[in-house]
């Protein structure tokens, strides 16, 4: 019904990356796929714990995420992640390792990620109480040919994860409908 793969959502706080990643969890699980989802935000508390964000823990959280969902993937299990993962060149190593690795770019513009600002972390960042905040100071480095953009200013969450799972299709990676 599916081969083993790894669905990377990677963007900015506030794209989308945890809803969309979530209703592509609960739509493949109610499918019946072996499906897993490592989300940035939780990983943080358990195999991430301890790290900050640097330029080298931020390194260090994705090559961890992207260890676990070599292993998953490999044994067949469809391995989703969501998580920041601002730098290129970790994201390119991560996809080295995994054969069925689709990368889902959340773009969403600056002026409507302060609106929506859901965590309130934007106006921490822009008056400076929280330093080195992706996006406002510090790096986003967008992939640079992933196999799906989403724009989540523009669409619904239902479209969006329509998108994604209309890429696996044809990808070969689900049969489901
Ligand atoms: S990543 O850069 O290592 O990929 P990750 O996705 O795990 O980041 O965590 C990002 C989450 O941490 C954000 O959604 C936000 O809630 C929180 N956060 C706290 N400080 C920062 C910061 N300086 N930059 C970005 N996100 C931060």
């Amino acid at each position: 019904m599916h081969k083993g793969c790894t669905v990377w959502f990677t963007g900015l706080s506030g794209a989308g990356k945890s809803t969309i990643s979530t209703l592509l969890h609960e739509r493949l699980r109610a499918a019946g796929a072996k499906v897993e989802l490592l989300d940035g935000d939780i990983v943080r508390t358990h195999l991430s714990k301890g790290l900050g964000f640097s330029r080298e823990d931020r390194d260090e959280n994705i090559r961890r995420i992207g260890f676990v969902c070599e292993l998953l993937s490999r044994n067949g299990v469809i391995a989703i992640a969501a998580a920041i993962s601002p730098y290129r060149e970790v994201r390119r190593s991560v996809r080295a390792r995994i054969p069925n690795f689709v990368e889902v770019f959340m773009e969403c513009p600056m002026d409507v990620l302060i609106g929506r600002d859901v965590k309130g972390l934007y106006k921490k960042a822009l008056s400076g109480e929280i330093e080195h905040f992706t996006g406002i100071s510090d790096p986003y480095e967008p992939p640079e040919a992933p196999e799906v953009t989403i724009h989540s200013a523009r669409e619904t969450p239902e479209q969006s994860v329509e998108r994604v799972w209309l890429t696996l299709k044809s990808l070969g990676l689900i049969t489901h409908d």
